[in-house]
């Protein structure tokens, strides 16, 4: 694991208020939040800051077409942003508006100090100007006429304005950025900014907007007829808010920022124009700006000027927060774009949550219930072998320790599917050492307890490296493993022998149930899904961390356990024996919108051809297995007393695909 850092202050790009958030905003501030979180954990300082970019043509041209001042269209926007950041349960330290007078005196004391020093001054401009980009270009940046940034049409203006000297810093920028590595990151966006500023001149910033022509914006403190450009006035709020020119402790304890995260399109404001900016300033520059890439729907990027947007709120909605937040970060390369698909998210969260994670913490919780009366196990060992043990502890080690070093290299994606890899072991591990069998012979008790014991501090490692990305349901799980604290402390995980021996655990219901693929519509188009839609087939995550945690040492289960099982009717196509395996059936069999091959045990009670046609009922969301080396996917229903066994059917003409409840 690399040194701990002294402090973390992370930033998200500050969001228009134009339009509701999406989910390339989410995103961002999504990676924030796990950054953020697992820095707090560790016990390193950390300052949390996101926000709204409140001024500008956008926001002026949003209010004016819906009829309203530009000030109430923010009020209204930021809401929209702040609730969801709650629902997708964001706890960012600091909120930044840039109409909040502390941050707009910032903007009037830096501009005035630099115009004093003559960092800033007056000119008569001849250029093109894209409205939608809100920059001005030169004849020679145009791409064919258009704006080189987002192809849109621009128009020619002739204007005074005000410019910053940025030309000035061209390379110095260039030498900072060579002989500062992680400065830019990931490497090829250094790479780009470098390719910019070595084969371009750069002009001088103009960073005023004529009244007449836009009103919406932070006065020039020495010219009342001007309003600063919108870009020059968000960039300062990073260090605005951290008491930049107002509170001097509190901006020597943040600033530098560790990372500013950002998109990819806003990456020459962050690496050009912002470094620019405090240069001239003399402020110490920040420690990296990371862009991430886009999320594109096929091969187009979201937005919302494009109408291809998915809405965080449905999605939330219909899966729950923590699965979205888990999809978001596993899914993409940071760096890279990826692209959004509900399937996509369907087929990853079965795999990894419902399957996996879900999987094994069932295993665990229900083996400690049924063989340690229900009670963290005490971890002894003895005359028993424990090399499976020992090699399954050093694994969560070693992704406990490499957690570090991937987090600083900004490996989210990375590090998540690492830790996954440990509890596909955690899961290895109980198939060999087989503890229903163990517990089938005498004397094992001990070696059944450290086995248990060891699983469970596995899954505690997991949970807690999971804990930033998962926050609500890894809470659960730490609960049913009967730590007292719901947050972990990832400074001490790779110490065994957290779980305390004899704490009762519990069952925390289905954390993750299966969501059947054949109920989410085809949705590579990206339409969102309707809201609470599926809310049937997955239990809500409230539902689930709220109740739900019923000790099974009394035999029962929760109401969501049962709901967790989809049982639905299948109608039998065809039915045959399994060679060398005289008890087993293979049937085909039509579960309403696909076909499914089943293997049963009941071949001394039905005769194939006795099966075909028939209706029965099939647990739908089963793991596929192997039985006999014939692919099993799902497990049909039977009544057995004695020797007598009858398949359970349904009454009446319903058909394949009717869910049983
Ligand atoms: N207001 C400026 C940022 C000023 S920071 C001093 C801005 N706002 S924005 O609302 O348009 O975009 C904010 C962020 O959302 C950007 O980082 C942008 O890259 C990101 N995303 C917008 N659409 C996106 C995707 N489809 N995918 C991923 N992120 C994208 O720019």
């Amino acid at each position: 694991m690399r040194d701990k850092p002294s402090k973390y202050y992370v930033t998200t790009p500050i969001y228009y208020v134009n339009d509701k958030p999406h989910i390339g905003h989410s995103y961002t501030t999504i990676l924030a939040d796990v950054l953020a979180s697992y820095h707090r954990l560790l016990g390193v300082p950390t300052h949390f800051l996101t926000g709204t970019d409140e001024h500008g043509q956008k926001v002026q041209q949003a209010a004016d077409a819906n009829g309203i001042t530009p000030q109430e269209q923010c009020d209204q926007t930021v809401v929209r942003f702040q609730e969801l950041w709650k629902r997708l349960e964001i706890k960012n330290d600091d909120f930044i508006r840039t109409t909040e007078e502390r941050h707009k005196t910032v903007v009037q004391q830096t501009l005035q100090e630099l115009f004093d020093r003559d960092e800033i001054y007056k000119a008569e401009y001849e250029g093109w100007y894209c409205v939608g980009c809100e920059r001005f270009f030169t004849e020679k940046d145009l791409v064919e006429g258009n704006c080189p940034e987002c192809g849109r049409k621009v128009d020619s203006i002739v204007e005074s304005n005000y410019f910053f000297r940025m030309s000035k810093y061209q390379d110095w920028l260039i030498d900072y950025i060579e002989s500062n590595p992680g400065f830019i990151q990931p490497s090829f966006r250094a790479n780009e900014t470098l390719g910019f500023l070595k084969n371009k001149e750069l002009q001088d910033l103009c960073i005023s907007r004529p009244k007449s022509r836009l009103e919406w914006g932070i006065e020039l403190p020495f010219d009342a007829e001007f309003v600063t450009y919108v870009w020059f006035d968000a960039l300062i709020n990073y260090i605005s808010a951290v008491g930049y020119k107002s509170d001097e402790e509190q901006f020597k304890k943040w600033w530098p920022c560790s990372t500013h995260l950002i998109g990819k399109d806003i990456l020459t404001t962050h690496t050009v124009y912002w470094p620019t900016m405090l240069k001239a300033m003399n402020v110490e520059m920040p420690e990296s700006i990371f862009a991430h890439g886009w999320w594109l729907t096929g091969r187009t990027k979201m937005s919302k000027s494009l109408g291809n947007v998915v809405n965080p709120m449905d999605m939330i909605d219909s899966y729950g927060v923590d699965a979205f937040r888990y999809f978001l970060v596993a899914e993409m390369t940071l760096g890279q774009d990826a692209s959004f698909t509900e399937e996509a998210f369907v087929k990853r969260y079965n795999a990894d949550l419902a399957n996996d994670l879900g999987n094994v913490t069932n295993r665990v919780l229900n083996m400690i219930s049924r063989y340690c009366d229900g009670k963290v196990p005490s971890a002894t060992k003895g005359e028993f072998d424990t090399e499976l043990e020992d090699a399954l502890w050093k694994e969560a080690v070693a992704v406990a320790d490499e957690m570090g070093s991937m987090i600083s290299d900004m490996k989210l994606d990375a590090s998540v599917a690492r830790v996954m890899t440990v509890v596909r072991k955690i899961n290895v591990y109980l198939q060999e050492r087989a503890p229903w069998s163990l517990a089938k012979q005498e004397g094992t008790e001990r070696q059944i307890a450290y086995s248990l014991y060891t699983a469970a501090e596995c899954l505690r490692v997991c949970a807690a490296l999971l804990y930033p990305v998962m926050p609500e349901k890894m809470a659960a799980l730490r609960t049913a493993l009967g730590m007292a604290d719901a947050k972990p402390q990832l400074g001490k995980l790779s110490e065994f022998g957290g779980l305390v021996a004899g704490t009762e655990i519990s069952q925390p219901g289905a954390l993750f149930p299966r969501i059947e693929p054949n109920k989410v519509e085809a949705t590579s188009s990206s339409l969102p899904p309707k809201k609470g839609k599926r809310e049937r087939d997955v239990v809500s995550s409230k539902k689930k961390s709220d109740g739900a945690v019923a000790s099974t040492k009394d035999g029962l289960i929760t109401f969501d356990q049962v709901m967790a099982v989809n049982l639905k009717t299948a109608v039998v196509l065809e039915a045959e024996k399994i060679d060398g395996a005289d008890k087993l059936l293979k049937l085909q069999v039509d579960l309403g919108d696909e076909k499914r091959q089943l293997v049963a045990g009941i071949a001394l009670h039905y005769k194939p051809e006795e099966l075909v046609g028939k209706t029965i009922v099939v647990v739908a969301n089963l793991k596929p297995a192997k039985l006999r080396g014939v692919k099993s996917e799902g497990m049909l229903l039977a009544a057995s007393l004695g020797d007598s066994l009858k398949l359970v059917t349904v009454e009446g003409e319903l058909g394949p695909g009717a869910s049983v409840k």
